[in-house]
């Protein structure tokens, strides 16, 4: 095992035995599991959910249900293998009902996240819905540069992560393109973006 996989191991056992927040209390009490991440431990591109969904609880797996269906799509689309990159979202464990995560839980599992970031090293992440944008730009100082999600999707924003530059890109999440599926061409202009960058 390499020190990556040690260190993200680490992470799972933390979170399965996690205590702090009320939504594993829930995934104990349902029979469900977290979802912690999936993909290359040396993924250049890491993707950034919001949080799991059924689908992802019952398998412990991200992005597998119907939004997964469209990332995958979208990843095929602008030539990028799935096991090549790193997925994951902010909050591990799934909100009831698929509500939007409270900031308190955002705060609870975003140091997780943070040292996914932080061991992966990727050079983009890109961030899939307005959470992970608000979470990921704030998160290396692009504050100021923070609008909706419609007006910067698929803009490219440099920043510096403590492991070198890296480059930040909002996507719209997957999950727009079943509200709305007009939205389906931008996302996947928006996805060929990632294949620009080096
Ligand atoms: N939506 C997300 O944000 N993440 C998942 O893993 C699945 C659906």
């Amino acid at each position: 095992m390499s020190s990556r996989d040690e260190q993200l191991a680490k992470i799972k056992d933390e979170v399965i035995t996690l205590k702090e927040s009320p939504l594993c209390k829930e995934r104990i009490k349902n029979g469900v599991f977290p979802v912690i991440g999936e993909g290359s431990h040396d993924a250049k591109i890491m993707f950034v959910g919001e949080a799991p969904g059924r689908n992802e609880a019952a398998t412990g797996r991200p992005f597998c249900g119907a939004a997964g269906k469209i990332l995958d799509e979208l990843l095929k689309s602008a030539g990028i293998k799935r096991q090549d990159v790193y997925i994951t979202n902010i909050v591990k464990d799934r909100p009831p009902m698929n509500r939007d995560p409270l900031p308190e839980e955002i705060e609870i599992y975003g140091p997780f996240l943070d040292r996914q970031i932080a061991i992966i090293q990727p050079k983009v992440i890109a961030t899939l819905g307005r959470f992970s944008m608000e979470y990921i730009m704030r998160k290396f100082g692009l504050d100021s540069r923070l609008d909706t999600i419609s007006r910067i999707h698929g803009r490219i924003f440099e920043a510096e992560a403590e492991h070198g530059k890296i480059t930040i890109i909002p996507l719209f999440h997957p999950a727009s393109a079943i509200y709305d599926p007009a939205k389906k061409g931008v996302m996947t202009k928006d996805f060929l973006v990632l294949k620009t960058i080096k």
